[in-house]
């Protein structure tokens, strides 16, 4: 078989084929297994469409259910793994906690049981339970606090805001907050499911996946780049300091945190989403300044940058929500982490369905017959 020809960053290339989600980049159109994102938004949970994205179809109010209860049921972390985390960092970022939790979670799992329906089941359920549970105990353990145990009258994303801030949140910002996770589940084959896929090639065991996926995410080109939104928005300040910053920024090549994508070349139809999620919460709970300067930033990016296909993305306005709820900044993307595993692990599905290795190949750029150079031969090369 001839090698193709090299493309950068594979743009373009499948690297996959799936029935998972779809991505028009050109429209602004994504769907979950054939549905819009707007129409699960409104009438969708979070885990109603997890349980959609892993098994392919919409469950039964019988199967929800069942969901639903195993995963109230595993919530709970093993006590080692608490006490793991207690020897981490207070300073160390909440990413690197959770990579280094998740791949803990393969220590007391059977592993790679992978022909067998029941395995994967626990496996989704144990992750998408526990996931959660491991992000808010970090956040309490770095404060000095002790981790609170997940209260099993709240549902997934009122419970996950209760161990977090120690309070059970009013039902719109619950809400608001399960929306945010739905709009963050999946999509396509982005960095951090293509690192899923390639670890769940070798047959390895999902926790590992999860966590070979959860380090990509960590990257600002990526998931990380919703907490650097909120930094930029607070480096300009005021509405009048908009444009001379995004002047500076494009005269220096530097990115502008939350725009542009690799595959939408119109606005992220999650940005608008969250866009309207981050205006009802403001009605609930007050207005928020960074939201005036976020509308101003949105509006002089794209009269500059917007004849180039570089539009608000998903991580815009996801950090005004999350803000608003109070959630620290440096959350941000291990909430999205949280979202994200759903998609992951529909993805691990879907391989293990029809596997076979990643292994790409390369063009080779160096050299041949070199000599082996004595030690004290040799002259200082470049580092
Ligand atoms: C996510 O893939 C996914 O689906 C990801 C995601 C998901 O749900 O999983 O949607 C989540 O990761 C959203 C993206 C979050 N990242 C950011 O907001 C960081 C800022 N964005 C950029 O770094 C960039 O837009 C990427 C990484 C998102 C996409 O980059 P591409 O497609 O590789 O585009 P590129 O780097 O080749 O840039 C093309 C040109 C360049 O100019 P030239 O060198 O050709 O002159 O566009 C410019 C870039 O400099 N450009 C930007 C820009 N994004 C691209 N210029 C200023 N600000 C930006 N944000």
């Amino acid at each position: 078989m001839t090698a193709c020809e090299y493309i950068p960053g594979l743009e373009n290339v499948p690297a996959a084929q799936s029935a998972i989600s779809y991505v028009d980049g050109q429209k602004g159109i994504l769907e979950y297994r054939g549905i819009a994102v707007e129409e699960l938004a409104q009438k969708s949970t979070f885990l109603e469409t997890a349980y959609l994205l892993i098994w392919g179809h919409l469950p039964t109010a019988e199967e929800l259910n069942a969901f639903e209860s195993d995963i109230r049921y595993h919530r709970r972390i093993k006590y080692r793994i608490r006490d793991m985390m207690k020897c981490f960092p207070e300073s160390g970022h909440p990413m690197d906690a959770l990579q280094t939790s998740a791949a803990a979670l393969g220590l007391f799992y059977s592993r790679r049981a992978l022909n067998d329906p029941q395995y994967i089941r626990q496996a989704v359920v144990r992750l998408l339970a526990k996931i959660p549970t491991m992000v808010a105990a970090f956040q309490l353990m770095r404060k000095g606090n002790d981790p609170i145990q997940p209260n099993d009258e709240l549902d997934y994303s009122t419970n996950f805001l209760y161990m977090l801030t120690e309070r059970v949140p009013d039902t719109i910002a619950a809400r608001v907050f399960d929306v945010c996770l739905l709009l963050h589940a999946e999509h396509t084959i982005n960095a951090s499911t293509f690192s899923a896929m390639v670890t769940a090639s070798t047959m390895t065991d999902p926790y590992a996946v999860v966590a070979s996926a959860v380090g990509t995410l960590a990257g600002p080109l990526h998931g990380g780049a919703n907490e650097e939104v909120m930094t930029m928005l607070a480096e300009i300040g005021t509405i009048e300091n908009v444009r001379p910053y995004i002047e500076d920024c494009i005269a220096n090549k530097k990115r502008i945190m939350g725009f542009g994508h690799r595959v939408y070349k119109v606005k992220d139809p999650r940005a608008t989403i969250l866009q309207q999620l981050a205006e009802r919460l403001f009605e609930q709970m007050g207005h928020d300044h960074f939201y005036d300067i976020a509308l101003e930033v949105e509006k002089v990016v794209e009269e500059k940058l917007g004849h180039r296909g570089i539009y608000a993305n998903v991580d815009f306005y996801s950090g005004l929500v999350y803000g608003k709820l109070r959630i620290p900044t440096d959350l941000f993307t291990p909430i999205f982490a949280i979202a994200r595993v759903a998609g992951w692990l529909a993805h691990w599905r879907e391989q293990l369905d029809a596997n076979r290795i990643f292994r790409p190949t390369q063009i080779y750029s160096g050299n041949h017959n070199q000599p082996y150079i004595l030690i004290q031969d040799r002259v200082r090369g470049e580092e």
